[in-house]
């Protein structure tokens, strides 16, 4: 309920005699973030409807874009560590699926396909060397990409890959609120394709991807939301990364730039073309690391 408060706290009341500007103040924070590098990339199978394994992919362009990324973060004065892929997995480059982590604890995955079932120990023991504290998961979720922390809660989605059961699990392991939502379309499987946090009281949304009442959850709890097209929903556009200024957002989802340009941020388009081929874009790209415990990570 807190994050409701602040939802309304966030904008300033305008002062006609002092504002200079209509917009809100954005504050961005500083992050940290963990990313894996794309070595291993393909598309050999198809789990999701964007991925077409008879579609080549460029792999230097993969790397050169993913390089973009990560300097466009570091660059922001986020903190990134990497951790490499491991051959034989192509979608672990998708490191928002490889764990939730809030404070010291780290939920760990289970995921819905076999094919990327060992990416989970990857990421599982990167975390433990780095000094968090891993909750092995009994139900299928796939970390971020279905369960998006905003504020003291954190929304959790099913339909597609992480189990209803496993919302519990992770209010349990971290001591949060979760709010269960219900995703419809096959095209926004996990809920980073469909939500973006702007802020911990802000989100952007495509509404179409959720079930009506999913829907009207949303629209109670954040009823300043920004509400995105399908055609910028359809760029991966909300797969996005905020630090609550600066969106890092798909080049392509040029609507949804205005819309947060409108809303007082900063968007910093960023172009991932060839990582969507395998249905990720730039929030499936990056795992946020909330205050990371302060001893040395090895994969740095
Ligand atoms: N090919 C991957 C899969 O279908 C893409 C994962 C994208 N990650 C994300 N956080 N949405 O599992």
């Amino acid at each position: 309920m807190t994050a409701e408060l602040t939802a309304r706290s966030t904008v300033p009341t305008s002062d006609p005699t002092t504002a200079t500007t209509a917009e809100p103040t954005r504050v961005a924070s500083s992050r940290h973030y963990l990313m894996c590098r794309p070595t291993h990339f393909d598309v050999t199978y198809a789990i999701n409807p964007w991925m077409h394994p008879d579609v080549p992919v460029d792999h230097d362009l993969v790397m050169t874009q993913w390089e973009n990324l990560r300097r466009t973060y570091t660059a922001l004065g986020h903190r990134v560590e990497v951790i490499e892929g491991a051959p034989g997995l192509p979608d672990m480059v998708f490191a928002a699926n490889g764990a939730t982590v809030v404070d010291d604890v780290a939920l760990a995955v289970r995921f819905h396909y076999p094919q990327r079932a060992g990416e989970a120990r990857h990421y599982a023991d990167w975390l433990r060397r780095s000094g968090y504290r891993v909750v092995e998961a009994m139900a299928v979720n796939e970390g971020e990409g279905d369960f998006l922390a905003i504020g003291d809660r954190v929304l959790a989605a099913t339909g597609f890959r992480s189990d209803p059961a496993s919302h519990a699990e992770l209010a349990a392991a971290l001591g949060r609120e979760v709010v269960s939502l219900e995703l419809v379309d096959p095209r926004f499987y996990h809920i980073d394709t469909a939500l973006t946090v702007l802020d911990d009281a802000t989100i952007a949304y495509f509404p179409a991807a959720f079930s009506p009442a999913s829907r009207a959850r949303l629209a109670a709890l954040y009823p300043g939301a920004i509400e995105v097209d399908e055609a910028d929903a359809c760029v991966l556009g909300l797969n996005a990364v905020s630090d609550g200024r600066h969106v890092v957002v798909a080049a392509q989802a040029t609507r949804f730039a205005a819309q947060l340009h409108a809303a007082g941020f900063t968007p910093v388009p960023v172009d991932l073309s060839e990582l969507l081929k395998g249905g990720g874009g730039i929030k499936c790209c990056t795992l946020e690391l909330r205050h990371a415990p302060t001893a040395t990570s090895p994969g740095a």
